[in-house]
């Protein structure tokens, strides 16, 4: 099979532990035999980042920002037991945090649905896409202690003075009390974000919101994003005859849960990171859930599989015990990134083979060859393969 060429590089971040033995057995086996491909490489391995003071992080970042396709394989955010075991010159934040920062972009989750394995959630049958607002609200709250007989009070100033005073609440105990913020900008790139998304995957779209309680934060949020809708995706949605909804949130989980899967649900930053996990766990499995981070014009793409570094198992590796280790995700985190690179460069061949990387693994695993955790939700009969020996399957069909 002669290989394909593509102009324009892609930018590679490897990363660390299990994660990175699956992700070079898939640059080796999967990709690069067949694509004549120019990777520019970033080497975010735990080690690397503590060595460069995570100056690597940021460039990484920046190279996706000029060359608008990122793939990112899991990596280590160390907590106080990694500072120790890796004797880290410090705590460094969360890789994903820092490249987030650089593109701005929105995360949407999205599971990989493969028939034969069951799902906790049975009728969902075609994907819930959680597009997760990841700014602002909680996460950058401040909170304080307030004292018995005090008042707690908001208000916001500039430099001419203060204006906008609300008295909150006057305390009869000792209580808390916390204040937090959105930008209109960031919630309108977050609207502009999900609307390309959806077109592209050809999904409706909803945002839910409490707007019936937070009249004007949550309301804001629903505000800019009719705004956004009726001026600039409407003809659009309906040319490809897909709907666009605010609901309740409240209202949104039932129908979550009624419905057969098939939209993206845009949330704000704390339910996104809530129903995330659960539409995950629903899904059954974080080998099969794929993580795409894009830029609200829908330019710039960074994909990823959702789970970590798969640390039990890359300690079994590291005792040269073979592994059954789920390399789905990861597979589709580069099909994914490729088939961007393709349509940024309208590169037929190259859509097609991703496409087809894509058909050949889902087609693999409805036969019954799969990892271990994906067995275990088959049920005891189910038998399953080792990472090398589904890697070896995959290879072998590309080939045909
Ligand atoms: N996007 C990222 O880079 C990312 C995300 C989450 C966690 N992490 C990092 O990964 C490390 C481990 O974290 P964790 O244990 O919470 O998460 P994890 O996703 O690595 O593992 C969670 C559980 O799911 C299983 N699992 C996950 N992926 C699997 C796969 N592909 N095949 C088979 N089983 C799989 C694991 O065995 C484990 O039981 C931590 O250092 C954390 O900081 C990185």
């Amino acid at each position: 099979m002669p290989k394909i060429f593509i102009q324009k590089p892609i930018v590679d971040i490897n990363g660390d532990e299990m994660a990175r033995v699956l992700w070079d057995k898939i640059k080796e086996d999967l990709i690069l035999p067949y694509l004549d491909l120019k990777l520019i490489e970033y080497d975010l391995s735990i080690i690397n980042r503590d060595k460069t003071n995570d100056m690597v992080t940021k460039e990484a970042g920046e190279s996706i920002k000029k060359n608008f396709v990122g793939v990112k394989c899991a990596t280590i955010t160390p907590d106080d037991k990694r500072v120790k075991e890796y004797s880290l010159k410090k705590k460094y934040p969360s890789p994903n945090g820092t490249i987030r920062n650089i593109l701005k972009g929105t995360i949407f989750r999205e599971p990989i649905i493969i028939k034969r394995i069951p799902k906790i959630v049975n009728h969902w049958n075609a994907p819930v896409v959680i597009a997760r607002h990841a700014f602002g609200d909680i996460y950058k709250s401040k909170e304080i202690f307030t004292k018995k007989k005090s008042r707690l009070v908001l208000y916001s100033e500039n430099d001419k003075g203060r204006h906008d005073e609300i008295e909150i609440h006057k305390f009869e105990s000792d209580g808390v009390g916390l204040a937090y913020f959105n930008e209109f900008d960031s919630i309108r790139d977050f609207a502009i974000s999900c609307f390309n998304f959806a077109l592209k995957r050809n999904f409706p779209l909803y945002l839910s919101t409490k707007n019936t309680i937070l009249q004007k934060y949550d309301e804001a949020f629903k505000n800019i994003f009719d705004d956004e809708f009726n001026k600039n995706f409407k003809n659009q949605f309906e040319k490809q005859k897909l709907n666009y909804q605010h609901r309740l949130i409240d209202d949104m989980v039932a129908c979550m849960m009624k419905w057969s899967g098939g939209f993206v649900w845009a949330c704000k930053n704390y339910d996104g990171d809530v129903m995330s996990d659960l539409v995950a766990q629903g899904f059954g499995s974080l080998g099969l859930m794929s993580s795409v981070l894009q830029s609200p014009d829908g330019k710039i793409l960074k994909t990823e599989a959702a789970h970590g570094t798969i640390t039990s198992h890359f300690r079994q590796h590291q005792k040269k015990i073979e592994t059954s280790t789920n390399p789905i995700a990861s597979i589709f985190a580069w099909t994914r990134a490729l088939s961007h690179r393709a349509f940024l460069d309208s590169n037929r061949k190259l859509s097609e083979f991703s496409e087809k990387i894509e058909k050949i693994c889902i087609s693999i695993l409805n036969s019954g060859q799969m990892t271990k955790d994906l067995a275990l939700m088959c049920g005891p009969d189910q038998s399953w393969v080792t990472t090398n020996e589904l890697f070896k399957i995959i290879k072998s069909k590309i080939i045909n």
